[in-house]
Protein backbone atom coordinates (compact mmCIF):
# COMPACT_ATOMS: atom_id res chain seq x y z
CA UNK A 1 0.00 0.00 0.00
CA UNK A 2 1.34 3.67 -1.33
CA UNK A 3 2.07 6.35 1.53
CA UNK A 4 1.28 8.95 -0.94
CA UNK A 5 -2.04 10.45 -0.92
CA UNK A 6 -3.85 8.12 -3.95
CA UNK A 7 -7.07 9.48 -5.04
CA UNK A 8 -9.25 8.11 -7.82
CA UNK A 9 -11.45 10.46 -9.88
CA UNK A 10 -14.70 9.83 -11.49
CA UNK A 11 -16.32 12.04 -14.21
CA UNK A 12 -20.26 11.64 -15.65
CA UNK A 13 -21.79 14.29 -16.03
CA UNK A 14 -22.50 14.53 -20.07
CA UNK A 15 -20.94 12.47 -22.60
CA UNK A 16 -17.75 11.41 -21.41
CA UNK A 17 -16.70 9.05 -18.77
CA UNK A 18 -13.74 9.50 -17.61
CA UNK A 19 -11.27 8.26 -14.48
CA UNK A 20 -8.37 9.92 -13.12
CA UNK A 21 -5.79 9.24 -10.61
CA UNK A 22 -3.55 11.89 -8.80
CA UNK A 23 -0.86 11.25 -6.23
CA UNK A 24 -0.25 14.05 -4.14
CA UNK A 25 -2.06 16.38 -6.38
CA UNK A 26 -0.35 15.65 -9.54
CA UNK A 27 -2.23 13.88 -12.28
CA UNK A 28 -0.70 10.01 -12.98
CA UNK A 29 -3.34 9.53 -15.39
CA UNK A 30 -6.55 10.69 -17.05
CA UNK A 31 -8.84 8.34 -19.53
CA UNK A 32 -11.58 9.97 -21.44
CA UNK A 33 -14.13 7.61 -23.28
CA UNK A 34 -16.13 9.58 -25.46
CA UNK A 35 -19.77 8.62 -26.29
CA UNK A 36 -20.38 9.35 -30.14
CA UNK A 37 -23.19 7.75 -30.21
CA UNK A 38 -25.20 10.92 -29.81
CA UNK A 39 -23.26 12.11 -33.36
CA UNK A 40 -26.43 10.97 -35.51
CA UNK A 41 -29.34 12.55 -33.07
CA UNK A 42 -27.82 15.94 -33.37
CA UNK A 43 -27.29 16.62 -29.46
CA UNK A 44 -26.38 14.53 -26.61
CA UNK A 45 -29.84 12.14 -25.61
CA UNK A 46 -29.99 11.69 -21.53
CA UNK A 47 -30.69 8.18 -21.53
CA UNK A 48 -28.15 6.90 -24.05
CA UNK A 49 -25.42 9.00 -21.88
CA UNK A 50 -26.19 6.92 -19.04
CA UNK A 51 -26.23 3.48 -20.73
CA UNK A 52 -22.66 4.22 -22.49
CA UNK A 53 -21.21 5.20 -18.78
CA UNK A 54 -22.67 2.17 -17.65
CA UNK A 55 -20.79 0.52 -20.39
CA UNK A 56 -17.55 2.44 -20.08
CA UNK A 57 -17.29 3.27 -16.28
CA UNK A 58 -14.80 -0.26 -15.46
CA UNK A 59 -13.08 -0.49 -18.30
CA UNK A 60 -12.28 3.83 -17.90
CA UNK A 61 -11.31 3.00 -14.36
CA UNK A 62 -9.12 0.43 -15.04
CA UNK A 63 -7.51 1.97 -17.48
CA UNK A 64 -6.64 4.98 -15.27
CA UNK A 65 -5.32 2.77 -12.74
CA UNK A 66 -3.02 0.78 -14.68
CA UNK A 67 -1.84 3.82 -16.52
CA UNK A 68 -0.95 5.59 -12.87
CA UNK A 69 1.03 2.45 -11.60
CA UNK A 70 -1.02 2.32 -8.69
CA UNK A 71 -3.55 -0.10 -7.61
CA UNK A 72 -7.15 0.42 -5.84
CA UNK A 73 -5.81 -0.24 -2.04
CA UNK A 74 -3.32 2.38 -3.19
CA UNK A 75 -6.47 5.22 -2.95
CA UNK A 76 -6.99 7.03 0.20
CA UNK A 77 -10.14 8.41 -1.42
CA UNK A 78 -12.26 7.91 -4.05
CA UNK A 79 -14.11 11.62 -5.44
CA UNK A 80 -16.92 12.17 -8.69
CA UNK A 81 -18.77 14.78 -9.85
CA UNK A 82 -21.72 15.31 -8.23
CA UNK A 83 -23.65 18.19 -9.73
CA UNK A 84 -24.22 19.48 -12.05
CA UNK A 85 -25.26 17.56 -15.39
CA UNK A 86 -27.50 14.74 -16.60
CA UNK A 87 -28.93 13.43 -13.48
CA UNK A 88 -29.14 9.94 -14.94
CA UNK A 89 -25.12 10.38 -16.20
CA UNK A 90 -24.43 11.94 -12.45
CA UNK A 91 -25.88 8.81 -11.05
CA UNK A 92 -23.72 6.26 -12.60
CA UNK A 93 -20.70 7.89 -11.09
CA UNK A 94 -22.28 8.76 -7.93
CA UNK A 95 -23.05 4.81 -7.58
CA UNK A 96 -20.15 3.26 -8.87
CA UNK A 97 -18.01 6.06 -7.08
CA UNK A 98 -20.01 5.09 -3.55
CA UNK A 99 -19.48 1.56 -3.95
CA UNK A 100 -15.83 1.66 -4.07
CA UNK A 101 -15.64 4.38 -1.17
CA UNK A 102 -17.90 1.38 0.99
CA UNK A 103 -15.89 -1.16 -0.14
CA UNK A 104 -12.46 0.07 0.74
CA UNK A 105 -13.68 1.59 3.69
CA UNK A 106 -11.70 5.07 1.91
CA UNK A 107 -13.28 8.73 2.17
CA UNK A 108 -15.59 9.86 -0.49
CA UNK A 109 -15.18 13.49 -2.68
CA UNK A 110 -17.73 15.05 -4.36
CA UNK A 111 -17.19 18.26 -6.41
CA UNK A 112 -18.49 20.65 -8.51
CA UNK A 113 -17.93 20.13 -12.21
CA UNK A 114 -17.62 23.77 -12.93
CA UNK A 115 -15.51 24.90 -9.52
CA UNK A 116 -13.45 21.89 -11.31
CA UNK A 117 -13.30 23.81 -14.82
CA UNK A 118 -11.97 26.40 -12.83
CA UNK A 119 -9.16 24.36 -11.66
CA UNK A 120 -8.04 22.58 -14.91
CA UNK A 121 -5.62 25.83 -14.81
CA UNK A 122 -3.92 24.51 -11.51
CA UNK A 123 -3.05 21.28 -13.80
CA UNK A 124 -0.43 22.02 -14.94
CA UNK A 125 2.73 24.98 -14.86
CA UNK A 126 2.54 27.71 -15.04
CA UNK A 127 -0.57 28.21 -13.79
CA UNK A 128 -2.05 31.61 -12.60
CA UNK A 129 -1.60 32.82 -8.54
CA UNK A 130 -4.58 34.16 -6.45
CA UNK A 131 -6.98 35.74 -7.00
CA UNK A 132 -7.49 35.33 -10.74
CA UNK A 133 -10.79 35.20 -12.85
CA UNK A 134 -11.71 31.86 -14.96
CA UNK A 135 -13.87 32.39 -18.02
CA UNK A 136 -15.45 28.68 -18.72
CA UNK A 137 -16.88 28.22 -21.86
CA UNK A 138 -18.61 24.48 -22.65
CA UNK A 139 -21.45 23.34 -24.44
CA UNK A 140 -23.39 23.50 -21.06
CA UNK A 141 -21.94 26.67 -19.45
CA UNK A 142 -20.56 30.09 -19.78
CA UNK A 143 -18.97 31.85 -16.89
CA UNK A 144 -17.37 34.37 -15.32
CA UNK A 145 -15.79 33.59 -11.98
CA UNK A 146 -13.49 34.70 -9.41
CA UNK A 147 -11.16 32.02 -7.37
CA UNK A 148 -9.78 33.49 -4.23
CA UNK A 149 -8.52 30.55 -3.31
CA UNK A 150 -8.97 26.72 -4.64
CA UNK A 151 -11.90 26.12 -2.84
CA UNK A 152 -13.36 30.32 -2.80
CA UNK A 153 -15.22 31.10 -5.92
CA UNK A 154 -18.01 33.43 -6.46
CA UNK A 155 -19.47 33.36 -10.02
CA UNK A 156 -19.75 37.34 -11.61
CA UNK A 157 -21.56 36.57 -14.58
CA UNK A 158 -23.33 34.02 -16.45
CA UNK A 159 -25.36 33.21 -19.57
CA UNK A 160 -29.34 33.80 -18.38
CA UNK A 161 -30.08 31.65 -21.60
CA UNK A 162 -27.64 29.65 -24.22
CA UNK A 163 -24.22 28.62 -23.62
CA UNK A 164 -21.27 29.84 -25.58
CA UNK A 165 -20.95 26.20 -26.98
CA UNK A 166 -24.61 26.09 -28.10
CA UNK A 167 -24.32 29.28 -29.57
CA UNK A 168 -21.79 27.79 -32.47
CA UNK A 169 -23.70 24.72 -32.37
CA UNK A 170 -26.99 25.78 -32.90
CA UNK A 171 -25.14 28.58 -35.73
CA UNK A 172 -23.76 25.55 -37.05
CA UNK A 173 -27.26 23.90 -37.54
CA UNK A 174 -28.76 26.94 -38.96
CA UNK A 175 -25.97 26.63 -41.78
CA UNK A 176 -26.84 23.13 -42.27
CA UNK A 177 -23.72 21.55 -40.59
CA UNK A 178 -23.55 18.45 -38.29
CA UNK A 179 -23.24 17.90 -34.45
CA UNK A 180 -21.44 19.26 -32.80
CA UNK A 181 -21.03 22.44 -35.24
CA UNK A 182 -18.78 24.41 -32.63
CA UNK A 183 -15.40 22.71 -34.62
CA UNK A 184 -16.54 22.96 -38.07
CA UNK A 185 -17.40 26.92 -37.65
CA UNK A 186 -13.76 27.36 -36.61
CA UNK A 187 -12.35 25.41 -39.49
CA UNK A 188 -14.31 26.68 -42.00
CA UNK A 189 -14.12 30.73 -40.60
CA UNK A 190 -10.31 30.06 -41.08
CA UNK A 191 -11.06 31.24 -44.98
CA UNK A 192 -13.41 33.70 -44.47
CA UNK A 193 -14.11 37.54 -44.14
CA UNK A 194 -15.02 37.72 -40.39
CA UNK A 195 -16.25 41.67 -41.09
CA UNK A 196 -18.65 40.45 -43.69
CA UNK A 197 -21.68 39.85 -41.77
CA UNK A 198 -22.73 42.08 -38.50
CA UNK A 199 -24.79 39.75 -36.14
CA UNK A 200 -26.91 41.49 -33.19
CA UNK A 201 -25.06 41.77 -30.45
CA UNK A 202 -27.21 41.37 -27.07
CA UNK A 203 -27.31 44.65 -24.98
CA UNK A 204 -27.04 42.37 -20.74
CA UNK A 205 -26.49 44.49 -18.12
CA UNK A 206 -23.24 43.54 -15.17
CA UNK A 207 -21.04 40.67 -16.43
CA UNK A 208 -24.07 37.79 -17.40
CA UNK A 209 -24.22 36.64 -21.10
CA UNK A 210 -27.25 36.13 -23.69
CA UNK A 211 -27.26 34.24 -26.86
CA UNK A 212 -30.32 33.86 -27.77
CA UNK A 213 -30.35 37.08 -29.75
CA UNK A 214 -27.70 36.30 -31.76
CA UNK A 215 -29.02 33.11 -32.86
CA UNK A 216 -32.29 34.50 -33.63
CA UNK A 217 -30.24 37.40 -35.30
CA UNK A 218 -28.31 34.67 -37.85
CA UNK A 219 -31.65 32.42 -38.18
CA UNK A 220 -33.47 36.04 -39.38
CA UNK A 221 -30.56 36.96 -41.86
CA UNK A 222 -30.49 33.64 -43.15
CA UNK A 223 -33.94 33.14 -43.90
CA UNK A 224 -33.95 36.20 -45.63
CA UNK A 225 -30.94 36.00 -47.63
CA UNK A 226 -32.29 32.45 -48.45
CA UNK A 227 -35.53 33.69 -49.93
CA UNK A 228 -33.58 35.88 -52.67
CA UNK A 229 -30.65 32.83 -53.10
CA UNK A 230 -31.88 29.68 -52.36
CA UNK A 231 -27.55 29.16 -52.84
CA UNK A 232 -26.68 31.72 -50.48
CA UNK A 233 -25.22 29.39 -47.97
CA UNK A 234 -23.23 27.27 -49.54
CA UNK A 235 -22.06 29.93 -51.57
CA UNK A 236 -20.76 32.36 -48.82
CA UNK A 237 -20.03 29.47 -45.99
CA UNK A 238 -16.63 30.46 -44.77
CA UNK A 239 -17.52 34.18 -44.71
CA UNK A 240 -20.97 33.28 -42.49
CA UNK A 241 -18.58 31.13 -40.16
CA UNK A 242 -15.95 33.45 -39.43
CA UNK A 243 -18.66 36.48 -38.64
CA UNK A 244 -20.58 34.27 -36.31
CA UNK A 245 -17.24 33.29 -34.69
CA UNK A 246 -16.45 36.95 -34.66
CA UNK A 247 -19.43 37.99 -33.05
CA UNK A 248 -19.34 35.09 -30.11
CA UNK A 249 -15.73 35.38 -29.41
CA UNK A 250 -16.69 39.72 -29.26
CA UNK A 251 -19.30 38.87 -27.31
CA UNK A 252 -17.61 36.82 -24.74
CA UNK A 253 -14.53 39.06 -24.40
CA UNK A 254 -16.14 42.59 -24.05
CA UNK A 255 -17.75 41.16 -20.63
CA UNK A 256 -13.96 39.05 -19.32
CA UNK A 257 -12.19 42.12 -20.18
CA UNK A 258 -15.18 44.46 -18.20
CA UNK A 259 -15.03 41.78 -14.86
CA UNK A 260 -11.15 42.34 -15.44
CA UNK A 261 -11.22 46.13 -15.43
CA UNK A 262 -13.76 45.79 -12.41
CA UNK A 263 -11.79 43.46 -10.03
CA UNK A 264 -8.51 45.02 -11.08
CA UNK A 265 -7.31 41.24 -11.28
CA UNK A 266 -4.74 40.55 -13.97
CA UNK A 267 -4.49 36.91 -13.46
CA UNK A 268 -6.82 35.57 -16.64
CA UNK A 269 -7.72 31.84 -17.42
CA UNK A 270 -10.06 30.61 -19.96
CA UNK A 271 -11.55 26.67 -20.28
CA UNK A 272 -13.82 24.84 -21.06
CA UNK A 273 -14.88 23.12 -24.48
CA UNK A 274 -14.73 26.53 -26.46
CA UNK A 275 -11.49 27.21 -25.15
CA UNK A 276 -10.47 24.84 -28.08
CA UNK A 277 -11.70 27.62 -30.62
CA UNK A 278 -8.77 29.26 -32.47
CA UNK A 279 -10.87 32.65 -33.09
CA UNK A 280 -11.56 32.74 -29.32
CA UNK A 281 -7.36 31.29 -28.13
CA UNK A 282 -5.66 34.44 -30.41
CA UNK A 283 -8.21 37.34 -29.09
CA UNK A 284 -8.08 36.01 -25.50
CA UNK A 285 -3.98 36.31 -25.99
CA UNK A 286 -4.72 39.62 -28.03
CA UNK A 287 -6.42 40.70 -25.38
CA UNK A 288 -4.38 39.48 -22.69
CA UNK A 289 -1.11 41.44 -24.43
CA UNK A 290 -2.88 44.92 -24.54
CA UNK A 291 -4.15 44.92 -20.82
CA UNK A 292 -1.53 43.59 -19.78
CA UNK A 293 -2.82 40.02 -18.37
CA UNK A 294 -0.92 37.02 -17.45
CA UNK A 295 -3.64 34.83 -19.83
CA UNK A 296 -3.69 31.02 -18.91
CA UNK A 297 -5.19 28.18 -20.92
CA UNK A 298 -5.33 24.52 -19.81
CA UNK A 299 -4.19 21.59 -22.35
CA UNK A 300 -6.99 20.34 -24.57
CA UNK A 301 -6.97 17.50 -22.66
CA UNK A 302 -8.21 19.86 -19.47
CA UNK A 303 -10.37 21.74 -21.27
CA UNK A 304 -12.89 19.61 -22.57
CA UNK A 305 -14.82 17.27 -19.53
CA UNK A 306 -12.48 15.12 -17.62
CA UNK A 307 -11.65 13.55 -14.48
CA UNK A 308 -8.45 14.94 -14.15
CA UNK A 309 -9.97 18.21 -13.03
CA UNK A 310 -12.28 16.69 -10.79
CA UNK A 311 -9.10 14.68 -8.81
CA UNK A 312 -7.31 18.11 -8.80
CA UNK A 313 -9.80 19.75 -7.08
CA UNK A 314 -10.94 16.54 -5.09
CA UNK A 315 -6.79 17.01 -3.85
CA UNK A 316 -7.71 20.55 -2.17
CA UNK A 317 -10.95 18.84 -0.51
CA UNK A 318 -8.54 15.96 0.66
CA UNK A 319 -6.17 18.83 2.21
CA UNK A 320 -9.00 20.50 3.92
CA UNK A 321 -10.79 17.70 5.45
CA UNK A 322 -13.71 18.02 3.34
CA UNK A 323 -15.51 14.74 2.83
CA UNK A 324 -18.97 13.54 1.69
CA UNK A 325 -21.30 11.02 3.63
CA UNK A 326 -22.67 8.02 1.56
CA UNK A 327 -25.90 9.45 1.36
CA UNK A 328 -24.84 12.22 -0.55
CA UNK A 329 -26.53 12.23 -4.17
CA UNK A 330 -26.00 13.74 -7.14
CA UNK A 331 -28.15 16.87 -8.34
CA UNK A 332 -28.31 18.01 -12.11
CA UNK A 333 -28.54 21.34 -10.73
CA UNK A 334 -26.85 22.85 -7.46
CA UNK A 335 -25.48 26.07 -6.35
CA UNK A 336 -22.03 26.66 -5.30
O1 LIG B 1 -16.65 21.39 -22.40
P1 LIG B 1 -17.21 20.57 -23.50
O2 LIG B 1 -16.32 19.53 -24.12
O3 LIG B 1 -18.49 19.82 -23.04
C1 LIG B 1 -19.46 20.38 -22.24
O4 LIG B 1 -19.31 20.32 -20.99
O5 LIG B 1 -20.41 20.93 -22.81
O6 LIG B 1 -17.72 21.58 -24.62
C2 LIG B 1 -18.33 21.12 -25.81
C3 LIG B 1 -18.69 22.34 -26.65
C4 LIG B 1 -19.56 22.02 -27.84
O7 LIG B 1 -20.62 22.95 -27.88
C5 LIG B 1 -18.61 22.20 -29.02
O8 LIG B 1 -19.24 22.61 -30.21
C6 LIG B 1 -17.70 23.27 -28.51
O9 LIG B 1 -17.49 22.95 -27.15
N1 LIG B 1 -16.43 23.32 -29.22
C7 LIG B 1 -16.07 24.32 -30.03
C8 LIG B 1 -14.81 23.97 -30.57
N2 LIG B 1 -14.45 22.76 -30.04
C9 LIG B 1 -15.46 22.38 -29.21
N3 LIG B 1 -16.70 25.47 -30.34
C10 LIG B 1 -16.07 26.29 -31.20
N4 LIG B 1 -14.88 26.01 -31.75
C11 LIG B 1 -14.20 24.89 -31.46
N5 LIG B 1 -13.01 24.64 -31.99
ZN1 LIG C 1 -17.90 20.57 -18.56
Amino acid sequence: MSTNTCILAIESSCDETSASVCINGRIASNVIATQDVHRRYGGVVPELASRAHMQHIIPVVYEALEKSGCTLTDMKAVAFTHAPGLIGALLVGSGFAKSLALSLSIPLITVHHMQAHVLANLIDDPSPTFPFLCLTVSGGHTQIVLCRSPLDMEVLGETIDDAAGEAFDKSAKLLGLPYPGGPLIDALAASGDPDRYVFAEPQIPGLDYSFSGVKTSILYFLRDAMKKDPDFITQHLADLCASIQQRIVTILLKKLKRAAIETGIRQICLSGGVSANSGLRKSFIELGNAMHWSTYIPKMEYCTDNAAMIARTAHYKYEAGLFSDLSVSASARASW
